[in-house]
């Protein structure tokens, strides 16, 4: 006989599941310090641990709820797709760690006489529980409550609770997600008092009825009661349906509850009611009869040092990021929450799909054969699974869809699920994306298609997915379908791009009913050097293997929930306002981009810069109308657009004009004050170019010419500027020494550029055609005039003859230096004869190196954060100032960072050196930093970064895009840079 464990059936003794809610019934916590000890195999510490007599006093404590891993004992394990263990289903291998808990504890003094429920809300990956010696019964499903019956077993005074919990048990094979893999108790465990005049399970059921602006509700249970909601002045028994003209409806964008009690003789039960309807019509997700665009992220349970063993304020915290950045709703990658969040999310407002805690990715490996969803033996187990998430969470408004698990190939058990799910929760449509027929899902589902393939699939003109026959039934059915991305935008590392691409066509095809972010936060494991110094831990940080590597570390959120420029992208690409400026027609067009509010909890205002400055009277024409102002906005319903007249702006005779828009919350709300900006747009009014600083009257200024030699050491002058005569570089500009520019192509790798397979992983392509290994060669200098020196070179890595021919033609001017940059392709970059490799450059550039006393950098362009081609929209322009350290972007996996694309000038300024001017001719991108980008790529850490003693100013024609193709389509062409002519200019001042 298979041990429990091993055994592929849910579990034994348990309690039938049940809606997850608050009461005045009596409740202890058993959340604490248990006694604690780990073994190397099931059998743990073996028969005696339910016998009360146990001396248990040398034992280790824990804290409950907890992971052990993350406690001192055992380690951590990464995977993504791997099975850590041998593919042998349902057995796992003897080396089994197995930690073995037991609690001491006495029942308060007002018990009440009546049933007593013990619940566990998440034991990973299999417990079983003894209280007093007698064994209560065994569960699965990590992410899933279970409750056994006590009573009659606990006593007042002196209780034993035992638990044994496995690290593998056969529930790890429906449990293989994209994650750490942490055991232990790590949810809250409980004792319930349960009166036998009280209600264990009900059904809420309020939907919301548009046209008549109406509500339904009818709560059924288990025993009597009486649902009061004294604000609508409803007070109805179980199992009577009302109707309730006039109730506001819930949705994410106005999470309207109306908070209520389902009272039974023995206990009172706090009921919050959302009414809302959630349909799928012509095609179409409904909710509360009008289309809804989902703007969401994938949310794992995470935290640096309890890993899934979140508290309420990190619970809290993740909402208000969330809500603070537009987005509206999550998909509970891969497994339900802890109840606690789907609580929160009711209150605060975020449509969620609910996720059952089935993955089996790992049969990968196995080509397939024997995965469980196909397995008559799995079928309790997986069946369980739906069972145990639907009655928990039955009763929240915030669930519109149940998604029936993730990427766990196809097999009978999900339609098993379906018929299960139709029939005891229909209100609520299905997700499944990993079946081709899509039999089992009411939507049309994938991850990470590119722009085109989203495209063609709004236009419901995709190609039938393998093993569909063109025009067949699931064919026809699928197409359909409304489509719902469950993920894309991989965010690994600095990305994820084209957000904004993305959203402009999702909102541009009615079949859309939103798209998932892959993911919310880097999965990283606070943990410390060798030196003591802290650091985020991966799967490669733990000796182990299989591991998944850095592939944790893809979210939107750092570690610690540092938001990274990735969720500010985020953020702007799918604001729920859309702000233009039509100048020809002299107006602002607002798009309300909510699907059921209007605008009126927003204040709209605007405001002018001149140069990034605000427009002051001296800047602005005679007459002077204000620099800011209330833009008023009428009343525009949802989906729906309204235009206003452009305010009366003065365009400065000198300077780029812009103005700015900004849409603010009128009043705070729980996540975010009055003031808090929610969508700005920008436009830029006439055609003014920035002003250049006035130039010193410089006394070399005037002295212009030319002259070999001189009295800076063997240099070559020109004007204020001084060139070293072997290479032609720049080494003095004035009172300031610097070094440069080489010509340079290459950034360190990005995740993004390290991507899946032999088309996205561009970076082993530059590196293994040197672009990170460029060699310089002066051809040389000429002296055309007084006024210009050309230097002429060469730039190419070792081995190979691609490279570029470079021309940087100096002239000195009006005391200022210019300087023009041509770069022309050499050798061979296509279908390279050894290798056969197509390369582009990741960057086209001019790097210099600068004292490092400097310390600020100053810009007009685009900031504050930082931008790359296809990731560019959050960046408004204006002029920001920020020191060097405060532009590097601390990926947990050090990588190119901190650029900043338009930028017009740039200022470094530092004590006692001269402020160094860039003006653009008429626009670079710049990256300041006190390390070059080889070193950057070498760090593992960002601790591994040290100031060179020098700063290393980038200024250049640009970088190719960042994409998001660690996992998913290629970089679009339009953000690479084509092997081609490349010139581009600039003016330095001293
Ligand atoms: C998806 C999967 C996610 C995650 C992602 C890559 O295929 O559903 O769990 O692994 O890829 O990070």
């Amino acid at each position: 006989m298979l041990d429990f464990h091993e055994d592929p059936g849910p579990g034994s003794g348990r309690r039938a599941a049940r809606a997850d809610f608050l009461s005045d019934a009596p409740r202890l916590s058993l959340n604490g310090r248990w006694r604690f000890r780990l073994s190397d195999t099931a059998e743990g510490t073996g028969p005696s641990l339910p016998d009360p007599a146990l001396d248990d006093t040398g034992w280790d404590t824990i804290r409950v709820p907890s992971h052990w891993v993350l406690e001192g004992y055992d380690r951590p394990l990464y995977t993504n797709t791997a099975y850590p263990f041998p593919i042998d289903p349902p057995r796992l291998p003897d080396g089994n760690p197995t930690g073995d808990y037991r609690l001491g504890f006495d029942l308060p003094d007002a018990w009440p006489e009546g049933r007593t429920v013990l619940r566990f809300q998440g034991v990973d990956s299999c417990g079983t529980a003894w209280l007093n010696g007698s064994l209560l019964g065994h569960s699965k499903g990590s992410r899933l409550p279970f409750e056994f019956d006590v009573t009659g077993l606990v006593r007042p005074r002196g209780n034993l609770l035992a638990v044994r919990v496995q690290r593998w048990s056969s529930g790890s094979y429906l449990e293989d997600q994209d994650m750490w893999w942490l055991p232990g108790i790590f949810r809250d465990v409980e004792l319930l008092a349960r009166p036998s005049d009280g209600i264990d399970d009900f059904t809420v059921r309020a939907s919301y009825d548009a046209p008549n602006r109406s509500g339904t509700l009818r709560v059924t249970a288990d025993a009597p009661g009486l649902v009061e909601i004294p604000e609508l002045g409803l007070s109805v028994a179980t199992g009577e349906e009302v109707t309730v003209p006039g109730v506001e409806p819930w949705s994410a964008e106005h999470p309207r509850l109306y908070r209520g009690t389902l009272r039974a003789a023995g206990e009172t039960i706090d009921l919050p009611i959302g009414f809302r309807t959630v349909e799928i019509a012509g095609g179409r997700l409904l909710v509360n009869g009008a289309p809804v665009l989902f703007r969401g992220v994938n949310r794992h349970e995470h935290h640096p040092e309890r890993g899934r063993a979140l508290d309420r304020d990190t619970m809290i915290r993740d909402i208000e990021l969330m809500k603070q950045h537009n987005v509206n709703a999550v998909r509970t990658a891969h497994y339900p929450p802890h109840p606690e969040f789907l609580r929160l999310c009711d209150e605060y407002g975020l449509w969620v799909v609910d996720e059952c805690d089935i993955e089996t990715h790992g049969f990968i490996y196995a080509g397939w054969e024997g995965n469980p969803p196909a397995e008559p033996m799995w079928r309790d187990a997986l069946l369980d699974r739906a069972r145990r998430m639907v009655q928990r969470d039955k009763n929240h408004p915030s669930v519109v869809i149940w998604s029936l698990g993730n990427e766990s190939g196809s097999g009978p058990a999900f339609g098993d699920i379906e018929r299960w799910l139709r029939e005891h929760n229909p209100s609520r449509p299905l997700h499944y994306e990993r079946d081709p027929s899509y039999r089992h899902s009411d939507f049309y589902s994938l991850m990470y298609p590119s722009l085109d393939d989203l495209e063609r699939i709004g236009e419901r003109k995709e190609d039938p997915p393998e093993g569909v026959a063109p025009e067949s039934p699931d064919d026809v059915r699928r197409r359909g379908l409304p489509f719902l991305l469950c993920e894309y935008a991989h965010a690994m590392g600095n990305g994820p791009g084209s957000l904004a691409d993305y959203q402009a066509i999702l909102e541009s095809h009615e079949r859309f009913c939103g798209a998932f972010v892959w993911e919310w936060i880097d999965h990283g494991l606070a943990g410390h050097d060798s030196l003591g110094r802290p650091y985020f831990r991966h799967g490669g940080d733990i000796d182990y293997q299989p591991n998944g590597g850095r592939y944790c570390l893809d979210g939107l959120l750092f570690p610690d929930r540092t938001p990274s420029p990735g969720l500010a992208e985020l953020r702007k690409a799918i604001e729920p306002v859309g702000i233009a400026v039509d100048a020809a027609a002299g107006e602002v067009v607002i798009v309300n981009k909510h699907d059921l509010i209007g605008l009126g909890h927003l204040e709209f205002r605007w405001r002018v810069e001149v140069d990034g400055s605000r427009a002051g009277k001296a800047q602005v024409a005679g007459g002077a109308p204000p620099g800011s102002g209330p833009l008023p906005v009428p009343p525009c319903g949802p989906r729906q657009t309204v235009r206003v007249p452009l305010p009366e702006v003065a365009v400065a005779a000198e300077g780029e004009t812009w103005i700015t828009i900004e849409a603010a919350l009128a009043t705070a709300t729980c996540w975010a004050p009055a003031g808090h900006v929610v969508a700005f747009g920008q436009a830029r009014l006439g055609d003014g170019t920035h002003r250049r600083r006035p130039l010193p009257a410089a006394s070399e200024s005037a002295g212009g010419g030319l002259r070999p030699g001189g009295a800076s050491g063997g240099g070559l002058r020109l004007g204020g500027a001084v060139f070293d005569l072997r290479t032609g570089r720049l080494t003095r500009l004035h009172g300031v020494e610097l070094d440069g520019p080489v010509l340079d192509v290459w950034r360190a790798p990005t995740e993004n550029d390290r991507g899946q397979g032999p088309r996205n992983a561009l970076a082993a392509d530059w590196e293994a055609v040197g672009l990170d290994r460029f060699l310089h060669r002066t051809g040389g200098i000429d002296r055309p005039d007084d006024r210009t020196l050309v230097v002429h070179g060469r730039s190419g890595p070792a081995t190979r003859t691609l490279g570029f021919r470079t021309t940087y033609t100096w002239q000195w001017q009006d005391g200022a230096l210019r300087l023009r940059i041509e770069a022309e392709p050499v050798g061979d970059w296509h279908d390279t004869a050894y290798g056969h490799l197509d390369v582009s450059p990741p960057r086209m550039g001019a790097r210099f190196a600068l004292p490092g006393g400097y310390t600020d950098v100053e810009w007009f362009g685009r900031g504050p954060g930082e931008s790359y081609a296809d990731s560019r929209s959050a960046a408004r322009v204006g002029r920001f100032a920020l020191p060097i350290d405060a532009l590097q972007t601390p990926y947990v996996v050090p990588q190119e960072n901190g650029n900043h694309v338009e930028t017009r000038w740039l200022e470094l300024s530092g004590t006692g050196l001269p402020t160094l001017r860039v003006d653009g001719e008429p626009h670079l991108d710049f990256t300041a930093r006190r390390w070059t980008s080889e070193a950057l790529q070498a760090a593992h850490r960002p601790h591994d970064l040290r100031d060179s003693g020098r700063v290393w100013l980038n200024l250049d024609h640009g970088q190719q895009g960042i994409g998001s193709a660690s996992c998913g389509p290629a970089l679009p062409g339009r953000y690479r840079l084509p092997v081609r002519r490349y010139s581009w200019s600039m003016t330095l001042t001293a």
